[in-house]
């Protein structure tokens, strides 16, 4: 007769991820589902509700209808990585191998946290900017690297070229950017960038950017890739999606741009996180990323009237505003409506007035520095800012 199992030690559920414990869900996905439940009209999350391109979503229902239903090669389909290094050299400049400077992943989230986990180490630093777009925490903790926070200060979100450099030392693995910036619409300069290749170079670290807005600039602001200032090409990872261009977030489509060393570590990771992004979406991609240039002046344009419109609607209703040269949300200081803190007064938004939107904290590492702000999107059509604006109408600033 074989031994009884010993009985477990006590009924209590197995110990969880230390590193899980760290972090919250996102503000940002929360506000959406508060959104539904509310019925209200939704400028928290930052995806279109608007159709996306026709003839991109043909090539979606093609691809699917001519078997392309298998496994993608791991790294991005080769038409697609391409394309991919076809459109950064027309946009930048920058020439680079598709067969080793090129990984396709699920959205430029997955490419962050895919970049992120093959260039860490135990008691690396990575520099943030701050307000920072709420996934970079989570990122750098499941990464194990450790976030050093310098400050963009409204009301232009410049920082400070020494805070920065303080921030800078022999633990440096990386800084991480967003051009144009999610949430404040800064478009960082060619000044700003060369401050920062500086500190790159001293302290040989790498640049994660993330340009997922590249296309979203206003009033003249042009977008500039990390890896084209001198002495950058071979420590950036340059980071993009479907996402935004095409108004596919859904798809889950995006890409890490880096040198071949590099992107053989992040392949690796890429790989066994998730084998590969959705193969007939890439062969989707590979028409948009061959649109004409018209189509990506007409969404500027576009966008620059859904950013104007916000801004009327928004000023008009009390609140002050931060106008984004890029990206397309609106950064907005809530203090003349006299609630006690963000969360308190965006609660109150979706569940009394009936518009959601998202507090600023959950762009700081420290809420209290958020707590002043609120941030709307407006990737959304006329009829969604009318309603949102029947509704703001109700708002009254405090005396
Ligand atoms: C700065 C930034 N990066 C990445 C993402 C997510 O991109 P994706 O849908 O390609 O994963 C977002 C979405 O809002 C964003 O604002």
């Amino acid at each position: 007769m074989s031994p009884a199992r010993p009985e477990p030690a006590s009924a209590a559920s197995p110990r969880l991820s230390i590193k899980a414990d760290q972090f919250t869900e996102s503000v940002i996905r929360e506000m959406t589902r508060l959104a539904l439940k509310h019925n209200a009209v939704n400028l928290s999350q930052g995806f279109p509700d608007f159709p996306a391109p026709a003839e991109i979503k043909r090539a979606a229902q093609e691809a699917i209808a001519a078997d392309v239903n298998q496994y993608a090669i791991t790294w991005g389909a080769k038409k697609f990585r391409d394309a991919i290094a076809q459109n950064f050299e027309r946009t930048q400049g920058v020439s680079v191998d598709p067969e080793r400077e090129i990984t396709v992943c699920c959205g430029s989230t997955e490419a962050m946290i895919s970049s992120m986990l093959g260039i860490i180490n135990p008691g690396d630093e990575v520099v943030v900017f701050e307000p920072f777009y709420e996934n970079y925490g989570p990122d750098a903790i499941l990464s194990g690297a450790k976030p050093r926070f310098v400050k963009l200060r409204p009301p232009d979100w410049s920082f400070d070229p020494d805070e920065l450099a303080a921030a800078f030392g022999p633990a440096t693995k990386a800084i991480i950017l967003n051009t144009p910036n999610n949430p404040t619409g800064k478009v960082f300069e060619r000044s700003e960038f060369e401050c920062i290749r500086d500190l790159c170079v001293r302290w040989n670290a790498f640049a994660v950017t993330d340009e997922i807005y590249e296309h979203m600039v206003y009033d003249g602001a042009r977008h500039i890739s990390m890896a084209t200032i001198d002495g950058m090409r071979e420590r950036t990872i340059t980071i993009n999606a479907l996402s935004k261009t095409y108004s596919v977030t859904g798809w889950r489509v995006g890409w890490a741009i880096a040198p071949p060393d590099v992107s053989s570590s992040i392949r690796k990771v890429h790989d066994f996180l998730t084998v590969g992004a959705a193969a007939p979406l890439q062969e989707a991609g590979a028409v948009a990323l061959h649109s004409p240039p018209e189509y990506y002046a007409t969404l500027a344009r576009e966008y620059t009237a859904r950013r104007d419109r916000l801004l009327e609607i928004l000023t008009g209703a009390g609140f002050r505003c931060f106008k984004p040269r890029g990206a397309y949300y609106i950064m907005t200081d809530i203090s003349a409506f006299g609630f006690p803190d963000d969360v308190t007064f965006a609660k109150y938004l979706v569940t009394d007035i009936g518009v959601a939107a998202v507090p600023g904290s959950s762009f700081y590492r420290d809420p209290a520095e958020g707590r002043t702000h609120l941030r709307f999107t407006f990737c959304k059509t006329e009829k969604t800012f009318q309603a949102a604006a029947e509704r703001l109408a109700k708002l009254r600033p405090a005396k």
